[in-house]
């Protein structure tokens, strides 16, 4: 095994640095995150740090850079308080990935990265009409990370929309059958495989799967 301590990651380079550290946490979902600004312009970006807090209440946290490397997400969700989050499979993950690029302010980056905008519910925030997997989030709390100067941003899950043949009559999502992208790093992407499903593990009984 090759072995590294903290003291070797100051002396890597930036991005073999960045690209090593975080592959280490695992595949991510990729996610397509809508916003808009104080004028309803919408804003698109690429988050994988999504992570579920719970499903009752229904809350999702996702972690932001810091302000002066991604600013328009959280920024948007300052002033208005909602989003929406947005799977990408392969046939949008050149689009998705172009959403990742630094554009200006002002910029509509639907249009730019020629992704649908499509309203429902009378949410303020659209969704991204190509996406299988989509739901729509208001504002709970933004907890600043000072150690980093990054931010946890959670949401309460007010709506999602999710493509019929892939809800299991048990609630599950089959997130494999909608080719939904994981990412590590920030430029490798990976579809899923299922290798199966297991009943709640409990001490006096052996795996068993369902
Ligand atoms: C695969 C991938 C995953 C990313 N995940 C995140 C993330 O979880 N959080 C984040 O702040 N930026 C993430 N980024 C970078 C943002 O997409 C990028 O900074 C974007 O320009 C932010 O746009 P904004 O200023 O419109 O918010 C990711 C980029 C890629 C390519």
């Amino acid at each position: 095994m090759l072995h590294f301590s903290k003291d070797d990651f100051s002396g890597w380079e930036r991005f073999y640095r960045a690209n090593l550290l975080n592959s280490l946490s695992g595949f991510k979902a990729t996610h397509l995150v809508a916003t808009v600004n104080r004028q309803g312009l919408p804003n698109l970006s690429l988050f994988h740090n999504v992570v579920h807090l719970g499903a009752d209440p229904a809350l999702i946290g996702m972690v932001n850079r810091p302000k002066t490397a991604a600013p328009h997400t959280l920024a948007n969700i300052e002033v208005t308080g909602k989003w929406t989050m947005n799977s990408v499979h392969p046939d949008i993950l050149e689009k998705a990935h172009q959403c990742s690029a630094k554009y200006s302010d002002g910029i509509n980056e639907f249009n730019e990265c020629g992704l649908t905008a499509e309203w429902k519910n009378d949410f303020a925030v659209p969704v991204v009409g190509e996406s299988s997997i989509q739901y729509a989030l208001s504002l709970v709390e933004i907890i600043p990370i000072t150690h980093n100067q990054t931010f946890f941003i959670i949401g309460k899950i007010e709506h999602c929309w999710i493509r019929e043949d892939l809800l299991t009559p048990d609630g599950f999502l089959q997130l494999e059958k909608a080719e939904t992208v994981t990412s590590t790093g920030l430029d490798a992407y990976f579809v899923t495989q299922s290798i199966g499903r297991f009943a709640y593990a409990k001490p006096d009984l052996p795996p068993r799967k369902i």
